[in-house]
This record gives structure tokens, sequence and C-alpha cells, in this order.
């Protein structure tokens, strides 16, 4: 049985299969990269953080390993974390673990499986925290489970998720993010940064293609919910660093021409044509602050890895939101 509560919204597979046929009628053909984490994917990113060229999970505990206590200071029994796309939740344990009495942890994931693992993990070794796992896409998230109105709320953003949105969808989620966790609310927020391209691409594209195969995962779970469409082995992954737009971006790429037959339409693919599987912006420290404070938040303390190569910013709601709207 699961353990997680379910925001209610339309049937998973229904959205899943309007979102493929919006996606690849574009003329830039796309699909959205929170469809990679069904339990194969998740399964594939937790080995992708283990990878000797993916430095962000390995910088960015860097980070919160020597401040996660003084990020923790005074939280107490009336503060809780919400986790935004928690998966396995191995980063928040350094913070758990410096909040003894923190009084509820909430982990907000669109993988059911990484949320059922994480609470049988972290109920074990925190057995009077009170973990809430919500399945839920958090850029449409209506409300957080009842029970923690009179809680503090501390955002927790992890892993430069951010920077799969662009810049205004960035600050779209920012701001709502602000207003979920209002009043007093606060935001962790890790955030990869810019850097030379070689070590970019390769954190994306490792000899040992795992990142491949995370990427073609979403063809075939495309195939395991609607049925055997896409042969899989005629397409092959692509990483590019587009240095003008400063991010990442994932490709799949048809190695012939072809077409798909899929919930009763034809897709048509040339010999070399893309779907763009994901975007993932860098920032500079100040690019990010910036951005942050357009979306109403103050910046607070701002830390980095040794190397400068990932940041985590502690974001604060300006006071005049801890104030009841008039
Ligand atoms: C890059 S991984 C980061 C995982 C973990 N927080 C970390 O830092 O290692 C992104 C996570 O966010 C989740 N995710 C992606 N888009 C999401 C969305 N729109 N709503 C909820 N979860 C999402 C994925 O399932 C995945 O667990």
């Amino acid at each position: 049985m699961s353990l997680a509560a379910r925001i209610p919204e339309p049937s998973p597979d229904a959205q899943f299969a309007a979102d493929i046929v919006r996606g690849l009628s574009r003329r830039q053909k796309s699909l959205p990269s929170r469809y990679f984490y069904d339990a194969r994917g998740s399964e594939l990113f937790e080995e992708i953080t283990r990878l000797p060229e993916y430095y962000p999970t390995r910088s960015e505990i860097e980070v919160l390993d020597a401040h996660a206590t003084r990020l923790m200071r005074n939280v107490g029994p009336d503060h809780a974390i919400v986790e935004l796309g928690s998966g396995s939740s191995r980063k928040t344990e350094l913070l758990l673990d410096a909040a003894p009495r923190l009084s509820a942890y909430v982990p907000i994931d669109v993988s059911e499986t990484a949320l059922t693992e994480a609470r049988q993990r972290l109920s074990a070794r925190h057995p009077r925290l009170r973990i809430w796992p919500v399945v839920a896409d958090f850029t449409d998230l209506g409300a957080l489970p009842a029970g923690l109105e009179m809680t503090s709320k501390i955002g927790f953003f992890p892993g430069s998720t951010i920077g799969n949105f662009d810049a205004g969808d960035a600050r779209a989620l920012l701001s709502s993010v602000r207003r979920l966790l209002q009043p007093r609310g606060r935001l962790i927020i890790g955030v990869d940064l810019v850097k030379d391209v070689d070590t970019l691409v390769a954190a994306y594209d490792d000899r040992a293609g795992v990142t491949a195969a995370f990427n073609l995962n979403i063809l075939e779970r495309i195939n395991r919910t609607f049925g055997h469409t896409f042969d899989v082995t005629t397409f092959r992954h692509v990483a590019i660093y587009d240095k003008a737009l400063s991010r990442i971006e994932m490709h799949l790429e048809s190695r012939r021409e072809q077409t798909v037959r899929l919930l009763d339409r034809w897709f048509r693919f040339e010999r070399g044509e893309t779907i763009h599987t994901e975007s993932s912006h860098k920032y500079t420290v100040a690019g990010f602050g910036d951005l942050a404070r357009e979306a109403g938040w103050e910046v607070g303390e701002t830390f980095t890895d040794q190397k400068g190569f990932f940041s985590v910013h502690d974001l604060v709601a300006p006071s005049s939101m801890a104030r009841p709207a008039a």
C-alpha cells in the first residue's frame, strides 16, 4: 500500500498522454523532464549521482556537510522542512541530523517509489519525526497537508532542480513556493554554477552511459505505459552546452528517418532530428541572487564548495510576509 498522500489531479496517464502529444507536435519536439522519474528513472538518477563525472551531488553534499549546523540553528519543534523534488532524501539527512528537535518533514516528489523508500529509511533513523510524503507536481501544488498551519516552514530545494526551468518559469516557481511557505518562510536552495564546458558536458554525458540510459528511459516509459511504439535503439543521447543560454540541453536524436505511431497519431522524425528532454541552467551566484529577489525573496547567506562548482542559498521571505494579509 502507498504511504504517500496524493494531491488529486487528472489521471496521471491522461496527463502524460496530453503532454506527450503537445511536446511531440512542436517544431522542436520536446518532452517534460519530470517524466524521467518513474521507478526505473529514479533508480538511474541515483546511479548518476555516484558517477565520477557527476560533480553536482558531491559538491552540494560538501556544502551541506560544512554548513548544516549553521543552516539549522534555531530550528525547533515549531518548524517543518518541506522539500521539493526530494528523490532519495539523502541530502536531507544532513539537515535532519543537525535539527533533532524538528517537528515534521514533508517530502514532495512525482516519484512515489522514491518517496516510499525514503520514508522507510528516514523513519527508522528519526522515529520521533513526523514524515508526510506527498506525491505531487511541485509546479502545481494547491496547499500543504493539513496540520502544518502552526509551523514555520523551511523549504529545501536541492539538486539544482530549479535549473530545469527557464528564467520566467523559475521566477514563477520561486514566487509560488514563497507563497506556499508563508508566513516566515525560508528556502534553502541548491544551484549549479557556470564553469568550464568540458566539466559541464561530462556531467551529462558520462563514459559509462548511465545518463544516456536515463535519457532513453523516457521513451521506454512511454512504451511501458502506452504499448510498444518507440524502437529505442533508433535514438541516441546527446548533451550540449549552450553558452548563450548558460544551459546544458539533453536531447534524444533520431538515428534515422522514421514515423512513430503513438496515441492514435503519427509522429515523423527526420534523421538527426531531436526531442529536447531537459535543460539544466547554470547560474552565477550574483545572477541567481537577482532571480530570487525578482521572485520576492531576500537573499541571506550563500555558501559554495571549495572548487566553486555549486552554491547553496538561504533565501528568506521579507518580514512583511510575516504579517497576516489584511
Ligand atoms: C535532479 S533530481 C534531484 C533529487 C534530489 N533532490 C537530489 O538533490 O539529489 C530531481 C527530483 O525532482 C523530482 N521532480 C522533478 N520534477 C518534478 C515536479 N515537477 N514535481 C515534483 N517532483 C519533481 C524528480 O522525481 C527527482 O526526484
